[in-house]
C-alpha cells in the first residue's frame, strides 16, 4: 500500500529522514516511534505529498506521491500534528467546510457528518465553537475531518499529545475501531504504550533513521522478555535482559543491591539501541 525507497530529506546539512527503505501492507496498522526531533514529522509530510523528497521515491497505492494528486488525495485522510481546525466555526460547520473541500454532494455530506458525529461522541457538542473545546475533543474533531473523505488510508501526527488520559483512551477505541473497518493506519508517536497498545508493527525511529522494524512482541523478544534493573557499585542504574525469568533471578540472586525484575517494554528496545529514552 505504502513504499518508500532511499528516501532523504535533506535540511542544509541535516538528514531529517536518511535514506530510508520501507513498506507498509493494506490493513496495517503502523506505528512511527521516536523521539522529537526523530524525523517523523518529516516522513509523514512526504508520504502524503507536503514535502518532496531530497532523493529516493515514495508511492502510495502503485503511484509515486505527488503534491496535487486527487486520486491519491481522495485515498487519504490526515490528522496533522497541530490543529486544523476552523476556531471560529462550530463542531458541524468545520466538517460541513471540510466536506466541500472534498465536493461531497450536500446530501450525502450530512449523512457522513450525522454519521462521524456519532462516531466520535460529539453529536451532543455539535453547535459548540471549535475553539471552546476541550484538547481532547478538538482531536477528536480532527480525526472526524480527516475520516469525511472515507480515505483507505489514514495518516495521524501525534495525535494524543497534550490530552488528558481519559481522551487518550478515548482515541485508542476510535482508533481500534478504524482498524477493525480495515483502514491502513500510520502514526506517529512518541508514547511507547500508545504504539505497544495499537500498533500491529512499529519502527523505531532516531536521527532520521528506522534502526528496528517488527511487531511490538518480536522487538521485545529480540531483546528478551524479561529485563533485569539494578544499581551498579557507581549508582548507576544496569539493565539486563534475559530470554527466562529463570536467569534473571539466578543472575539477581548474586546481587547485593535493590533490584527488580520485569517484563521488557518498547521503551527498553529504544534505550538499549540508542542510549536515549523516547520520553
Ligand atoms: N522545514 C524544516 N527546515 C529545517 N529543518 C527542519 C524542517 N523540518 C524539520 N526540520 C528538522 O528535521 C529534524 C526532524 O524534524 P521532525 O520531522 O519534525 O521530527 P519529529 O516529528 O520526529 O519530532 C529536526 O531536527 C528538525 O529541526
Ligand atoms: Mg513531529
Amino acid at each position: 500500500m505504502i513504499k518508500l525507497e532511499g528516501v532523504t530529506k535533506q535540511y542544509g546539512n541535516l538528514k531529517a529522514v536518511d535514506n530510508l527503505d520501507l513498506q507498509i501492507s493494506a490493513g496495517v496498522f503502523f506505528g512511527l516511534l521516536g523521539p522529537n526531533g526523530a524525523g517523523k514529522t518529516t516522513l509523514i509530510r512526504m508520504l502524503i505529498g507536503l514535502a518532496k523528497p531530497s532523493s529516493g521515491k515514495v508511492y502510495i497505492g502503485n503511484m509515486e506521491v505527488e503534491r496535487n494528486n486527487n486520486k491519491q488525495k481522495s485515498m487519504i485522510g490526515i490528522v496533522p500534528q497541530h490543529t486544523n481546525l476552523d476556531k471560529e466555526l462550530t463542531v458541524r460547520e468545520n466538517l460541513i467546510f471540510c466536506g466541500k473541500l472534498h465536493r461531497i454532494p450536500p446530501e450525502e455530506r450530512k449523512k457522513r457528518i450525522d454519521k462521524l458525529l456519532d462516531f466520535i461522541d460529539l453529536k451532543e457538542g455539535e453547535h459548540r465553537l471549535s475553539q471552546k473545546l476541550s484538547g481532547g475533543m478538538q482531536r477528536k474533531l480532527m480525526i472526524a475531518k480527516a475520516l469525511i473523505n472515507d480515505p483507505e488510508i489514514l495518516f495521524l501526527d501525534e495525535p494524543t499529545v497534550g490530552i488528558d488520559l481519559n481522551a487518550r483512551r478515548n482515541i485508542w477505541d476510535i482508533l481500534k475501531a478504524m482498524k477493525d473497518r480495515g483502514k491502513t493506519i500510520i502514526m506517529t508517536t512518541h508514547y511507547i504504550e500508545e504504539a505497544e497498545y495499537l500498533c500491529d508493527r512499529v519502527a523505531l525511529m532516531n536521527e532520521g533513521k528506522i534502526f528496528f522494524c517488527d511487531t511490538p512482541e518480536n522487538l521485545r523478544k529480540q531483546l528478551g522478555n524479561y529485563t533485569l534493573e539494578y544499581f551498579n557499585q557507581d549508582k548507576k542504574t544496569e539493565y539486563l535482559y534475559y530470554k527466562a525469568i529463570e536467569e534473571a533471578k539466578d543472575f539477581a540472586a548474586g546481587l547485593d543491591t535493590d533490584f527488580t525484575i520485569r517484563e521488557t517494554t518498547l521503551e527498553d528496545v529504544f534505550y538499549n539501541f540508542t542510549n536515549r529514552k523516547v520520553m
